[in-house]
């Protein structure tokens, strides 16, 4: 049985951490569930850090579904929340609920996940009044990146810190179940989090959420091109997997790679008689 949105809710209630990765393959995802990472996001930002792009914006709802399915596949314990990509929920609240049901219908997925706080409460409501549930997003949203202005810190003077309050209110009230907060102060995080009774899941956003959510490539540095502040590297994998592949490359040319180790033998006496 997955984890469900009211042990996630439990678990704010009870001060318990929530850790949360994203995840875009069936192998990856296999690990990071049974680790115990209850909740998996399949992030749009699979649209940098697995296909290339420069950011969020080309993803399309075919390459989140795709990804999403693999993952589903590859877990068993975890809630799965599909990220919805830009323009698929922006249009008409229509548009927005059934793109989400493609992610539950055709992905596999629990949840999903949309950027926004007031301007999209009504579709956030709408979709969970049709059994979807809803994780909302708010502070940085790098599908808003052009209006936006940059990757750049939100919520700094009184006027943006109040709006970023009244639309964690508008998506709790809307029935969201939790909320990521990106790349906001700590201390309106924390401020924030005491304010609505679901989970807020922190990305740059302080120590004073319920959780964390992180870019798995980045905890695992294995996505070289930048490392953004907010994400400690656990492990340097694009070094292991650089030397390893190094060495594969250097044992095929010296003709050290295959052994008998690596390679099946057969009765010789078939290849009699096969050659003039
Ligand atoms: O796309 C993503 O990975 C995200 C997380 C950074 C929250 O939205």
């Amino acid at each position: 049985m997955r984890i469900s949105i009211n042990q996630i809710n439990e678990m704010k209630q009870k001060g318990e951490k929530i850790a949360m990765l994203t995840a875009y393959d069936y192998a990856t995802a296999k690990v990071v569930d049974e680790a115990g990472i209850p909740l998996i996001l399949v992030g749009d930002s699979l649209g940098m850090v697995v296909l290339g792009y420069e950011s969020t914006i080309p993803v399309t709802i075919e390459e989140m579904l795709h990804h999403t399915k693999a993952v589903v596949r590859g877990t068993k314990q975890a809630m799965i929340i599909g990220d919805m990509p830009f323009m698929t929920y922006h249009a008409s609240t229509e548009d927005a609920l059934r793109n989400a049901a493609r992610f539950i219908q055709e992905g596999g997925a629990q949840a999903v996940k949309l950027e926004g706080g007031v301007n999209v409460a009504e579709k956030v409501r709408r979709i969970v009044e049709c059994g979807i549930p809803v994780m909302g997003h708010i502070g940085l949203t790098p599908q808003s990146i052009h209006q936006l202005g940059g990757y750049r810190i939100q919520g700094k003077t009184q006027e943006a810190a109040a709006s970023l309050l009244h639309d964690a209110k508008a998506l709790n009230e809307a029935g969201a179940f939790a909320i990521v907060l990106e790349t906001v102060p700590a201390p309106l995080s924390a401020l924030i989090t005491r304010e609505i009774s679901i989970p807020t899941i922190g990305i740059g956003a302080g120590a004073g959420c319920d959780g964390q959510v992180q870019v798995i490539n980045d905890i695992l540095g294995s996505f070289a091109d930048f490392v953004p502040k907010h994400a400690k590297q656990y492990a340097k994998l694009t070094n292991i997997m650089s030397s390893a592949i190094t060495e594969y490359l250097n044992e095929v040319t010296a003709g050290k790679f295959p052994t008998e180790a690596n390679s099946f033998t057969m009765d010789e006496s078939v290849l009699t008689g096969l050659t003039g």
